[in-house]
This record gives C-alpha cells, structure tokens and sequence, in this order.
C-alpha cells in the first residue's frame, strides 16, 4: 500500500492501465517529491497495471520541462539524450535534450497520421483494429536493447475527439491467442526497420529499391513473443507498416515480402492484437502525461486536423530489456570503423 499515491484501475473502457493521484498535494513538482519519497511505487504500479499510467494536472511541466526529465528517472536508470542517438535535432528539445518533440509545428514539422478510412468503425466508435486503424508501433523496436518505458506529456493536445494515443495490450492479446497461433510463433523472431530506412511495406509495394544500409542502421531482430522482465509474463512484440522490415522481413525465416507468408501472419497477429478489448483510447488534456512500457505494449497515434497545432514532449527509458538481451553493445552507435 503506498503512503505517496492512489493508483487506481483499470483505464476507462479499457482492460489494463490505472490512474495515479498524490493523497496529498498536486502538481508536478509535489509528483517529484512524492516519487522520491517513495521511488519504487510507480514502477511496481506500473507492473501492476500491466503497462499504462495516467497521471494528471502536470501543466508546470510546459514552463520546466526538466521535471519530465526527473519523473522519468525514477523508471530506469538510462533517460537517453537524443543529441546521442541519431535522432533528426530539429524534433529535439534546444533546452532539455533528453526530451523528443512530437508535433506537427514546426521545425518538427511532423504531419498527423491518415484519417481511418472510414472515420469511424462498424460499431460507431473511433477506429482502433489493424488494418482500419494503422501505425501502430512499439518505440524503438528497430534497436537492440530496445527501451524499457516511455514517458508522454501533453504540451499542446488538440481538440479532445482528435490525435488520441491508443495502447494495445500485447500480453492480454498473446493469452488469447489460440493454442496453435501460440505454438506458431513460441520461438519466431520479427525483423524491424528504422523508419527513413527504405525498408517499409509501402516501399516494398511500391517495388523500391531499398539503399543500403550502414552497420549501425541495420533492421533488428527481436523475439515476436517477448517475456517481460520484471512480471515475467509473455507478450506480443510487434509493428506494422513502417517498422518492420518488409524486404527482408517481416519475420526471420518466413517467406519475406508484403504479400508472403510473413505478411499474412504479420497481418493475422496484428488484427489479434488490436482487436477493442485489448485496447485503451485516450483522449489528452493539456498536462496529462502517460508512462507508457514499451515491453508489452504497443500504441498508435490517430488523426487530428492538419490545421491545428500539437506539442507532445517524450523521454525514454532504457535499461531492463531483458535476459534475452543480457551483456549486448547498443546496435545503433556507429562503430569507429564505419
Ligand atoms: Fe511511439
């Protein structure tokens, strides 16, 4: 029982998440304070609730980013620098590197995802199944160690019906898998592509030529059924259209290609998957931040109206990725030699 924090769960209309509030005090400096008075209880709420925090009210954070940056601490012992990873600088924060912008403003410049086509799913409701509904990804798939959790703070949400994040529950998705599906992919490996890479279905439809890649950019193989190291539970692990690699991929000794064996499976887990029970839709007000883990869920961004204007700030947590991953170098630090 913490003495910091009220957690409650699960998310609204959803199987997993839960909601934290201070039993005392609010705010995002008084979360800090909290955090370090009591450091385990938010890891251990977040094993708990299977994935997905909600904490609200933290609107101090858009006049001191840093305090994301000190939230996020407290989940792991690596917040990457993005100056140090390849990331495009302009989607950096000039202030607190530490921090991703996610945005269409610019010079992010980032552009919303398609609107589903239709808007809206045979049950009336915001889109969320794979295909209707696609992007759907988890961070940083395309490196090995990839990241534990990731931290999301609404700067600048738009309207409430529009540029949701949805989260899909990969280990409540893999427990409802049929025993054969489960037997079918117990020991498979999905290959991921660093998006920018050539290597997505869309260029593989489009019959592109792929570039060729340098050693640090290479797509990753990572397990489709993947063991969380601190619940021990399985989970599907996987992308779609731009983060898998769809050349070579999207699964490691599977026919390759966008319309091989490895796709239709690809296509068969990822509607599993996505399907509404496994899933949690949230709607962002201005200083809500969401700690997301990336070992056992996937998530999705969804349409907003190009016109208006988004701020998302994220910060990313790496360290416990799991025995599988035990003792590796980081697959994308270029190499003296390169
Ligand atoms: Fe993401």
């Amino acid at each position: 029982m913490s003495t910091q924090f009220e957690i409650k769960g699960p998310l609204k209309d959803a199987a997993f998440g839960a909601k934290v509030a201070l039993k005392q005090g609010r705010g995002a400096r008084a979360l800090a304070a909290a955090m370090k008075t009591e450091p385990g209880a938010l890891p251990e709420a977040l094993a708990d609730a299977n994935g997905l925090l909600l904490v609200q009210g933290l609107n101090e954070i858009n006049d001191n980013p840093a305090l994301l940056v000190e939230l996020s601490r407290v989940f792991g012992p690596e917040v990457e620098d993005y100056r140090h990873t390849l990331t495009n600088l302009s989607s950096v924060h000039t202030k607190v590197p530490e921090i991703l912008l996610v945005s269409n403003m610019a010079p992010v410049s980032k552009m919303p995802p398609p609107r589903p086509d239709p808007p809206v799913a045979a049950d009336g409701k915001l889109p969320v199944q794979y295909p209707h509904q696609g992007g759907w990804h988890t961070d940083q798939s395309y490196r090995r160690p990839p990241p534990d959790i990731s931290l999301f703070y609404a700067a600048t949400p738009v309207a409430k019906d529009q540029g949701q994040t949805l989260f899909a529950n990969g280990n409540l998705a893999y427990e409802a898998l049929p025993p054969a599906l489960k037997a079918r992919v117990a020991t498979l490996e999905g290959l991921h592509a660093q998006p920018g890479t050539g290597r997505s279905r869309r260029a593989a439809l489009a019959g592109e030529t792929p570039r060729a890649f340098k050693p640090h950019e290479r797509s990753q193989r990572q397990p489709v059924v993947r063991l969380h190291p601190v619940t021990g539970k399985p989970a599907l692990y996987l992308c779609e259209g731009g983060q898998m690699d769809w050349f070579d991929g999207p699964f490691v000794g599977m026919e390759p290609g966008p319309k091989g064996d490895g796709a239709k499976l690809l296509d068969e887990l990822m509607s599993h998957l996505t399907e509404r029970r496994f899933v949690y839709a949230h709607e962002w007000e201005q200083g809500d931040m969401l700690i997301w883990d990336n070992r056992c869920l996937v998530h999705a961004a969804t349409w907003y109206e190009p016109g208006d204007q988004r701020m998302m700030w994220r910060t990313t947590v790496h360290g416990n990725p799991g025995a599988a991953y035990a003792g590796e170098a980081k697959s994308w630090i270029p190499v003296a030699a390169e």
